[in-house]
């Protein structure tokens, strides 16, 4: 249990009609409304509110429904799933894409079509809830190495397969850390896999869009050993839903046998088509997420200038790391009593110890909460 509990699901907040998105109406202690700047959305592109979003959402409930009424095989499958999957499959340059309701789904589905009781799962110690969840289900053996500590991988890769050699190795990391917001060195983990013959299962849910070349993720172009990637239509995105992007055999072990992708109902279209809107306008502006990053990491060096740790990492989550669970509570409270929200993430959620707030930037957040941030800040 927390110090001071989590609260309840925070009270609701709505956008401030017909502003920008990156405005939340809040209610303080006393009832009052209050409107904040949303630093601490997914949407890192603003795509949730992008009207080519709204509009494809908009047409595509028209034509095929709110919902698809049935799984992808009985009677769920529209042309946008299929027209989505292509797409994504020809943007990432993979074989075979399929679309899950949910990202938490497809990771669980990911790491079931990669392992046995038998296979020892080789982690990164922060990876997402999601994932643990997978490996508990497979009841393979878990095993965890130090937040992105290659050392450390390549001494349990290697004793995995002198202890095991029959067995192949399943490595599982995520690309950009949701709770930290630092990116995994893929291409030495990958090349640990191929050294020690391991599967990969890399999730990209935070770093599709926004980081890797154009957005397509911090694994683009890297082949083999990759197993799968998983990525989501929850945040950068703008939508809802998620995939898996693989190779034809894995694929088609997954359309025959995966029965988180053959007894769910179908993403809802008009998710599909909002994701597949997404999808286009991030390609025809491959430059936004290296701007994203730039102010990102503007941002991480405005903090140390004025006293803090520079924190780590280079994309849009940015982890003010602040200890104790009192103290980063009360830094929450004076951020949004100066029109901010940022979320105050504390244990179970990151480790004892280790509370911190997490700081959003988004392509179109405002100059001027970067500021506000700043002032907060510099009175420690
Ligand atoms: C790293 C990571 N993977 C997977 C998920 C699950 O994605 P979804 O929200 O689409 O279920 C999340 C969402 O919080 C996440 O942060």
């Amino acid at each position: 249990m927390p110090a001071i509990p989590n609260s309840r699901i925070r009270r609701l907040r709505t956008w401030v009609p017909g502003k920008r998105s990156f405005e939340l109406i809040g209610v303080d202690e006393n009832q009052n409304q209050i409107t904040l700047i949303d630093l601490a959305s997914n949407d890192y592109l603003d795509l949730a509110r992008h009207p080519l979003l709204i509009e494809a959402a908009r047409q595509t409930l028209e034509t095929d429904g709110v919902g698809s009424g049935g799984s992808r095989f009985i009677t769920g499958s529209r042309n946008i799933h299929q027209r989505l999957e292509a797409k994504l499959a020809q943007w990432l340059d993979r074989k075979i894409v399929l679309i899950y309701p949910s990202g938490f789904q497809a990771n669980l589905a990911a790491v079931l079509a990669l392992t046995d009781r038998h296979t020892p799962v080789i982690c990164d110690r922060l990876i997402h809830h999601s994932l643990l969840v997978g490996v508990k289900a497979s009841g393979a053996k878990l095993i965890r190495y130090k937040h992105n500590n290659l050392p450390e991988l390549e001494r349990l890769l290697k004793k995995s397969r002198q202890s095991n050699p029959q067995k192949q190795p399943l490595v599982i990391t995520e690309t950009l850390f949701s709770m930290e917001g630092t990116t995994a060195p893929i291409k030495e983990i990958s090349k640990l896999c191929i050294k020690y013959d391991s599967k990969l299962l890399i999730d990209e849910a935070h770093a599709f869009g926004v980081m890797g070349p154009e957005g397509r993720g911090e694994s683009f172009g890297l082949k083999e050993p990759i197993s799968i990637i998983s990525g989501t239509f929850g945040k950068a995105f703008g939508s809802g839903g998620a995939f898996l992007a693989t190779d034809k055999k894995i694929g088609e072990n997954l359309i025959q046998s995966c029965g988180a992708f053959r007894y769910t109902t179908a993403l809802a279209p008009p998710l599909c088509a909002s994701a597949l809107a997404a999808l286009n306008l991030i390609e025809s502006n491959p430059c936004w997420g290296r701007e994203l990053q730039e102010k990102s990491i503007a941002l991480r060096d405005r903090l140390s200038q004025v006293g803090w740790q520079r924190p780590a990492g280079e994309g849009p989550i940015i982890s003010i790391i602040l200890g104790s669970d009192e103290l980063t509570m009360d830094y929450q409270k004076r951020l949004e009593a100066q029109g901010l929200l940022t979320v105050a993430i504390r244990p179970p959620t990151v480790p004892e110890g280790q509370s911190r707030l997490r700081v959003v930037i988004r392509r179109n957040t405002p100059v001027q909460a970067f500021e506000r941030l700043i002032e907060v800040l510099k009175n420690k």
